[in-house]
């Protein structure tokens, strides 16, 4: 069974003075994520992402399409059980403390007094507030909040958890904690779908990715996949200051340095790149292939259809 299947998922705003302006943020939409990925979805800012886990989660209705969630339809009590949820800007009581605010929540998903008790430290411990788990959320950074907020998704030992921007407002090691979070996640088995901007953590983290533009899937695939599919390029450093005449036919980019060249040449070019500076008799130091990373990819994804739509440079 898959853990999520999105089928035909879309979503039209009534907007304008007398909600009668449509505004299209989802067209229809149609994924199947498996039990045990980690799932990143991307995209720029009004790409959809929010209205998706929203429509998901049955805190917005669909326009058209379904979802089954573990195999059960949107809203079904037993599988919201079973799942967690961080909403993209987590609000909560400025005057609890986390232990009270997890407490709380624990009850409110079924634990126990005892369990919650039991569980609470454990999970604060977990998102690194030990030492403020008696501090008022009120003096809490943005940061703090949003491992308060990860902590209340996970408490329940949900089997899938949906993360909206779960790296938002976090510093580096904040960044890196939450990475960790959600590996340990993964090998707990549970299913993680996190929707995000920071692409060197999705790609750190991700099984597969889908990218989203302006209410469309763009592409889905696993990260290697899809970053090797543009084709890479390599770098080619010599001794000396000379650059042979074919490497302009070659599309190369040269760059000079002291006694040493650089260039770039796309990889299929590679071995006529070799050939002509054997031919000169110029010494390779060094050959490295460029890997094209996920936001090379994300930009050449996205950038085309900003052009049509007129969007901001
Ligand atoms: N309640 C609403 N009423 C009208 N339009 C909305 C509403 N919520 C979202 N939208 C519009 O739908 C589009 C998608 O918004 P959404 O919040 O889903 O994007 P997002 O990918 O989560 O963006 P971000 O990265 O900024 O969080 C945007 O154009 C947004 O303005
Ligand atoms: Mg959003």
């Amino acid at each position: 069974m898959s853990a999520i299947e999105i089928l035909g998922l879309e979503k039209t705003y009534p907007v304008g003075f007398w909600r009668k302006r449509p505004k299209r943020a989802l067209k229809p939409l149609s994924l199947t994520i498996e039990e045990g990925e980690i799932f990143g979805f991307l995209g720029p800012n009004g790409a959809g992402k929010t209205t998706t886990l929203k429509m998901l989660m049955g805190l917005v209705f669909p326009s058209g399409g379904t979802a089954r969630i573990l195999g059960r339809p949107i809203g079904d009590p037993a599988m919201q059980a079973q799942i967690g949820f961080l909403p993209e800007q987590p609000y909560f009581y400025d005057h609890l403390t986390p232990r009270e605010l997890l407490t709380y929540y624990g009850q409110l998903s079924g634990l126990t007094t005892k369990e919650a008790e039991r569980k609470v430290p454990e999970m604060l411990d977990r998102v690194g507030l030990r030492d403020a788990a008696n501090v008022q959320l009120r003096k809490f950074s943005k940061g703090m909040l949003q491992r308060v907020g990860i902590a209340q998704s996970i408490l329940h030992n949900p089997k899938v958890v949906f993360l909206d921007e779960p790296m938002s407002g976090l510093d580096p090691m904040g960044r890196h904690e939450v990475r960790d979070l959600i590996e340990q996640l993964k090998h707990e088995g549970k299913t993680i779908f996190f929707s995000t901007h920071i692409l060197s953590d999705a790609e750190a983290l991700c099984d597969r990715v889908a990218i989203l533009h302006l209410g469309e899937l763009r592409k889905v695939g696993a990260v290697a996949d899809l970053t090797s599919a543009i084709g890479g390029r390599i770098e080619l450093v010599w001794r000396g200051a000379t650059i042979p005449q074919a490497f302009s036919a070659l599309g190369a980019e040269c760059h000079a340095t002291g006694d040493t060249v650089r260039a770039l040449v796309p990889e299929s070019s590679q071995e006529a790149a070799m050939e002509a500076l054997r031919r000169e008799g110029l010494r390779l130091i060094s050959l490295t292939p460029l890997r094209t990373s996920l936001e090379d990819y994300f930009v050449s994804q996205v950038k085309p259809s900003e052009a049509t739509a007129g969007g901001k440079p």
